[in-house]
């Protein structure tokens, strides 16, 4: 079986969805691994260094997806009319498409999945199961996203994050307030903690506050009773209604008037971030202040931040708000999103190293977009009549 990654060729993407060791791994279990020159680049992985690990280099996009049974791909592919290469056109009808393919945000390529033939699996829908732990993307790019979010925050900012006594004076520790305590979020208070700031931070969900305190942050509750049904049975939050999301902003207000940095995390899956910053809140941070918006691609969680611009506003805050941020620390990100698909991969061969779809299998159904030329995901289409168990594909 042929398994191709190509280079991602979208805006803002240095990631790719193989490394070394992932090739190797293939390669050990059977599969012929074949790898666009360049492909790894961005990410630090050589084409020597793929290939000695047993990847055979394609010289352009066509040559890798030719008659390939597995492609894996970071960012969606580019289907016809959207760039010079349209990657789409390449794969062969049957095949099984994996990556970040963000089919709620572009259902027109989702069609163009089904009018291909291919089977398309959207690695954002994988259920938050024990099982799926070692395949949960969103865990492995959020967690990176935190970290980098607050390392890039300290570098644009004009002060220093620890308490320095000197015999020139004494610094104040920096104050940092992270909105939305997930995967992100605590990443974000544990790195900020580890340069030395002093950090607190909010979420609406009740179980952040244990996960916050125990990484040495303060909580801000905003209604703990409104916390206890703000979760859903996947773990995620709920959108908040009028009242909490006044009284938040009123409890936030207060807060930044003591904040010198804002990470902005949060997310409601398949709704426009919450605005938890509006331009009156952003009156309460000092000239100097910082806010880094990484909800950005999801609308934002805050009023007047730019997609990969630096806002300043009138009162001297400058709003960040940079566009895929695992991106931007490709290698670690590129490395664990490849091992994240090998063990998808797992599910998705047999022991005679055959592709093998079983929809019965729960990470699979949650997956799988596209099958046998229709949309079959039950998020996206209704619920399919024809026999569910384990089709050919
Ligand atoms: P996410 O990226 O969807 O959202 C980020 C954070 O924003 C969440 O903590 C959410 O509660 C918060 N948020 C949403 N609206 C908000 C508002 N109005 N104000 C303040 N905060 C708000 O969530 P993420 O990071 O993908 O995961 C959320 C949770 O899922 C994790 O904390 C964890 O409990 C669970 N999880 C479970 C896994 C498993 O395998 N069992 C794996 C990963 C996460």
């Amino acid at each position: 079986m042929k398994v191709a990654v190509i280079k991602e060729r979208r805006a803002h993407e240095r990631r790719v969805a193989v490394s070394p060791d992932t090739v190797k791994r293939m390669v050990g279990m059977g599969l012929e691994v074949v790898v666009e020159n360049g492909a790894g680049t961005d990410a630090c992985f050589a084409d020597a260094a793929l290939a000695a690990a047993g990847a055979s280099i394609a010289a352009d996009p066509a040559s890798a997806l030719d008659d390939a049974d597995i492609v894996l791909k970071v960012q969606r592919p580019l289907i016809d009319g959207e760039a010079d290469v349209a990657e789409l056109r390449y794969l062969k009808r049957g095949c099984a498409l994996i990556g970040l393919l963000q089919p709620a945000q572009h259902p027109g390529d989702v069609d163009a999945y089904a009018r291909a033939g291919i089977c398309a699996f959207a690695m954002e829908l994988l259920p938050r199961i024990t099982r799926a732990q070692a395949m949960d993307v969103l865990s492995s790019q959020a967690n990176l996203a935190g970290y980098k979010a607050v390392i890039d925050a300290a570098a644009e900012f004009g002060r220093a994050f620890p308490m320095m006594m000197t015999a020139a004076g004494t610094i104040k520790a920096a104050r940092v307030l992270v909105m939305g305590a997930g995967v992100a979020g605590l990443q974000a208070i544990a790195t900020a903690r580890r340069l030395g700031a002093i950090v607190s931070a909010t979420d609406v969900r009740a179980v952040a506050k244990e996960q916050v305190e125990s990484l040495g942050a303060t909580f801000i509750t905003v209604d703990e009773a409104a916390s206890h049904s703000a979760e859903t049975a996947e773990g995620y939050a709920r959108e908040m209604g009028e009242d909490y999301q006044r009284r938040q902003r009123e409890k936030i207000a207060q807060a930044l008037k003591r904040t010198d940095i804002v990470i902005c995390t949060a997310l409601v899956p398949g709704r426009k971030a919450p605005v938890l910053l509006t331009d009156a809140m952003l009156g309460e941070l000092a000239a100097g202040s910082l806010v880094m918006d990484l909800a950005v691609e999801a609308g934002g969680n805050v009023e007047g931040s730019r997609p990969e611009e630096v806002v300043t506003t009138p009162g001297g805050v400058k709003i960040i708000a940079p566009l895929n941020i695992p991106s931007r620390i490709a290698v670690d990100a590129s490395q664990l999103y490849a091992r994240n698909l090998l063990s998808f991969l797992a599910v998705l061969i047999d022991q005679d190293r055959k592709l093998r779809i079983d929809t019965s299998d729960e990470i699979i159904r949650a997956t799988l977009l596209t099958e046998n030329g229709a949309i079959v995901n039950p998020a996206l289409a209704p619920p399919a009549t024809a026999d569910a168990a384990a089709p050919s594909c």
